[in-house]
Order: C-alpha cells, then sequence, then structure tokens
C-alpha cells in the first residue's frame, strides 16, 4: 500500500466516525468526565518509524488501563514469567474490567488486564519506596514512547479519593497473601499509572515498539526485554478488551488495550502500533469510535492475524 493510501484510509475513517456519537463519557473518576468527548484521532506507526496521523493528535489524555500491559512488562522484568504467574492469572474473564473476582482456587487475579490483576502487578514494581518506583514506571513509560511522561496530578487525586472499589480488591488481594507489599503505596502507584499523561502518537509509538521486539522504532531504544514480548501480547490478545476479548479476536484479530480514557492500543506483529482516542465509551468500557476503526483497519488492511491471504506490510511496501 502506498503511503498516500495508508494516510487515505485514516483520513477516510476519521471523517466517517467523526459524526457518530454514539457512547458516553467515562464518569466514574469525576476528573474524567470534564473530557471533550468530541476529541479525535487515529494514529499509525511502523515498525521502521514512519508516522501517520489524523485528527486530534497533540490532545494530551490520561493513558487509564492501557498502563496495565506496560506495567505488566515491567513486572515480568522484575520478577520472571514463573513468579509473576504466582500472582497473577493468564485467563480471561468474561467479567467486567472492575468486577471483584478472584479464582477460587489459587486465590490469583484472573489477568494482568483488568483491575484486580493490575493493582496484583503493579505491587510487584520493585523499588525502594514509593518515589523509586514511581520513577522507575516513569522511566519504563519513557522508553516506549521516548520522551518524559507526567502524571495528571488532578486525575490522580480524583481516581484515589474516589476508588473504593479498587481499594476493596487490594484489601481482598491483602487477606489471600497476593499483595504483600504496603497496599496503599501500592494503590498510589497503580493510580499514577492510570494518569500518565499520553497523546494518541504516544500511544501509537508503545504500540509499535511491542509490535517491534520491545524496541521503540523512533529512538531505536529498547523498552522492555523481548522474551516478554509474547507473554504481554498474548494476555492483550485474550484479556486486553476485557468483556468485548473474545468478538475483538474474532473480527479484528489483533492484540489491543483499551482505557476508560477513550484510547486503545493495538499490535500487529512486526508491522505496525495502532493508536485511537476518542473518548465516548460503549458499556463495556471500550471506545466506541476506537472500536469501529479497528474493525474497518484491520478488514482493509487485511490485519487479522489468522487471516490467510494476510498482507504483510512494510514500511517499505507502504511507500511503493
Ligand atoms: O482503575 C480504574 O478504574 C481506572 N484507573 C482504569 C480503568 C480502565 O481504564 C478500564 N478500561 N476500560
Amino acid at each position: 500500500m502506498a503511503q498516500e493510501n495508508l494516510e487515505a484510509v485514516l483520513n477516510d475513517l476519521h471523517c466517517k466516525y467523526k459524526s457518530l456519537q454514539d457512547g458516553a463519557v467515562a464518569k466514574y473518576i469525576p476528573e474524567l468526565a470534564k473530557v471533550n468527548p468530541e476529541l479525535f484521532s487515529i494514529c499509525v506507526v511502523t515498525v521502521d518509524g514512519e508516522v501517520y496521523q489524523v485528527g486530534d493528535d497533540k490532545q494530551l489524555f490520561t493513558i487509564q488501563s492501557i498502563s496495565k500491559v506496560f506495567a505488566y512488562g515491567l513486572a515480568l522484568e522484575d520478577h520472571g514469567r514463573d513468579y509473576v504467574l504466582t500472582r497473577v492469572g493468564v485467563e480471561p474473564t468474561g467479567d467486567a474490567f472492575n468486577a471483584i473476582i478472584l479464582d477460587e482456587q489459587s486465590n490469583r487475579p484472573l489477568n494482568p488486564m483488568v483491575n484486580a490483576g493490575a493493582i496484583a502487578t503493579t505491587s510487584l514494581i520493585k523499588g525502594n519506596g514509593a518515589t523509586e518506583r514511581l520513577n522507575r514506571m516513569l522511566n519504563m513509560f519513557r522508553g516506549y514512547i521516548g520522551h518524559d511522561v507526567f502524571v495528571d496530578i488532578s486525575v490522580f487525586t480524583s481516581e484515589r479519593s474516589t476508588g473504593h472499589r479498587n481499594r476493596a480488591m487490594a484489601h481482598l488481594m491483602l487477606n489471600f497473601g497476593m499483595i504483600d507489599r504496603n497496599i496503599e503505596e501500592s494503590l498510589d502507584l497503580y493510580f499514577q499509572q492510570c494518569a500518565v499523561m499520553v497523546n494518541c502518537q504516544d500511544l501509537a509509538v508503545m504500540a509499535a515498539t511491542l509490535a517491534n521486539k520491545g524496541i521503540n522504532p523512533v529512538t531505536k531504544e529498547r523498552a522492555v526485554n523481548s522474551s516478554y514480548i509474547k507473554d504481554i501480547l498474548s494476555v492483550m490478545y485474550t484479556c486486553g478488551m476485557y468483556n468485548f476479548a473474545g468478538e475483538w479476536a474474532y473480527k479484528i484479530g489483533i492484540p489491543a488495550k483499551s482505557g476508560v480514557c477513550g484510547g486503545i492500543i493495538a499490535i500487529v506483529p512486526n508491522q505496525m502500533g495502532i493508536g485511537v482516542f476518542s473518548p465516548r465509551l460503549d458499556a463495556r468500557g471500550n471506545s466506541v469510535r476506537g472500536v469501529k476503526v479497528c474493525e474497518e483497519l484491520s478488514q482493509q488492511l487485511g490485519l487479522h492475524l489468522f487471516e490467510c491471504s494476510r498482507n504483510n506490510f512494510k514500511s517499505g511496501d507502504l511507500c511503493n
């Protein structure tokens, strides 16, 4: 596909779905309710570092649950696969992202993409005290994004003061010995990672880094050990879109993760990362326009991993 064609595809999708107003912005974190629901951007970054974007691409928003993917990678680097598996499973739930459910036999949260699993994952991030742990988390994001990142203090404090459900999950996991650190410190770190500010291009660069075996294709810096890419992408594929994960895998067919900010990242291994931002969400917490855009991109570019006639775009192809 020619470069102009991919640009045209993104422009067409933006035009087509700009008028779609289904869904509603997340309100359960009071600060999130203030977002302009009309914001809309789409960005694709290839593993060669080429960037294609349309819409409000400079608009900052908080990364929310998309952070869970990257925190999981850091926990894997800190402890290794076997230990992390003793603390958080890899089973899809079929339940909402904020369900208060642990596996009945192991007492583990079901997977690292739902809130309970993500809190357990974040509790594993190493560091000597809250500041060092936060700095390690921010430094990890910097590697994926290619520039320094900051926490939106209003969103962080808004979620910290209203996140009683997440606090309940943390206490339940403490009861079962699944979290053995200071839970308030780990909850703060979880709320802070969710409140990291990004734009749509940042999302696509992060996605492209996962598509590129853990190396940021723009800065060429390694963000995560390549041996954990398959673990990260597997849980994204089976659990990243919550109780829509099965239909997403069936129809769209690439690893992805959404957040209540209205962001979605999707990864086409060895080819590209996709970022979409549009704050109105469906009942499962996934961006309405984001799902539509990814569905059409997957169809038009033949991205489904199990598509027999799957295209294998390289950016060389995109330029021909
Ligand atoms: O823990 C929470 O509820 C939020 N900080 C993140 C939730 C989220 O993004 C779920 N996504 N759909």
